[in-house]
């Protein structure tokens, strides 16, 4: 089976190879190349992991940057300005496809054409996020990734880990649709569970300072969702909370690699390789709204040592024995 892939692959390759030629007997140059832009957010680990994983998952399909492909990459600087020209740019460049990594870039890019396909990765809640029908059948001209993962299951853990809390804070930035719903998730949770929740939230990663202080003077545990503003700024939220001795729970394995206490979530190399292969799909022919989004099921808990030894917590057993440990 896996041979035969390969045999259809390199089949496929060789015939690539051949139009391409074909069609440069006119024109000569880069023109015969498939086009296809890159919006990204902005450069966080999480994100930069992703780009680098659809970009080998597409290489694998057939496609490399450079023969049979022109990969065009921009970085968004969380600024939806900047992000709306990168997004024209594409369009009046003839993309044949546009890749949009995480909500707002998916937004901005959706905003400036309905036409050209646009494949999405990791958006948390694409449909919340306005970007498709429903995950079975998006319609339009968008499909992509989620990684959604419910404030409920990081909470559980948190329970595991530091039973006895009665106040959570609620660290997230208030300009992400990716964080907005979940935040409605974490809620309803903690009202089933007689939790209160202490909300603070920021509109850019300057103001995370001070937002983590005002948190950390009221709450027992801290939660973030799967935020861009929030995974940007590692450094100063934790520096605030591990000083103080509050748990800090995220929503992704980088957060925890950049000093958060733990999490449960998915694989960013598995959603990027698997996003790959469906802009690979799409630049073979298939439209977008007959590809299903795709969530990603295999998860996993991440804990950070170096954290809890600075907050005095001790993980017990069943989380050890489950959980793979970053940021050592
Ligand atoms: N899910 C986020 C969004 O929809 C993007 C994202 C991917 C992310 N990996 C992350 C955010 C890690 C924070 C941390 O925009």
């Amino acid at each position: 089976m896996k041979m035969n892939m390969k045999k259809v692959l390199a089949v496929l390759m060789v015939l690539v190879m051949a139009v391409g030629l074909m069609a440069g007997c006119g024109k000569g140059g880069d023109d015969e190349k498939a086009r296809i832009g890159i919006l990204q957010l902005m450069e966080h680990p999480s994100l930069n992991t992703i780009r680098e994983s659809i970009i080998e998952g597409l290489a694998e399909a057939g496609y490399v940057d450079g023969e049979n492909i022109t990969i065009d990459y921009q970085n968004g600087q969380n600024d939806m300005t900047i992000m709306k020209t990168a997004a024209q740019n594409f369009v009046s460049d003839g993309c044949e496809v546009i890749i949009a990594i995480a909500t707002p870039a998916a937004q901005a890019v959706l905003s400036e054409t309905t036409e050209i396909p646009i494949v999405f990765a990791a958006v948390t809640d694409p449909v919340d996020a306005g970007l498709v029908d429903s995950l079975e059948a998006p319609g339009g001209n968008v499909t992509g990734t989620s990684d959604e993962v419910s404030a409920e299951m990081i909470m559980n853990l948190a329970e595991e880990i530091t039973p006895g809390f009665k106040t959570i804070g609620a660290l997230y930035s208030s300009g992400e649709d990716n964080s907005a719903s979940v935040i409605a998730g974490l809620k309803k949770y903690a009202a089933s569970k007689g939790y209160e929740v202490v909300e603070s939230a920021v509109t850019n990663s300057s103001e995370v300072q001070q937002a983590a202080q005002y948190l950390a003077d009221k709450v027992d545990v801290v939660y973030s969702p799967i935020d861009n503003t929030v995974a940007s700024a590692m450094a100063v939220a934790t520096e605030v909370f591990n000083g103080q001795k509050i748990p800090f729970y995220v929503s992704a394995d980088s957060m925890v690699a950049d000093g958060g206490l733990a999490t449960y979530g998915i694989d960013y190399t598995v959603l990027g390789k698997e996003t790959g292969a469906m802009v690979a799909k799409v630049l073979g022919g298939e439209a977008p709204a007959d590809i299903p989004v795709e969530k990603m099921s295999d998860m996993s808990v991440y804990i950070n040592q170096k954290t809890a030894e600075a907050i005095g917590v001790e993980f017990p057993q069943s989380v050890l024995d489950k959980a793979q440990v970053l940021g050592e």
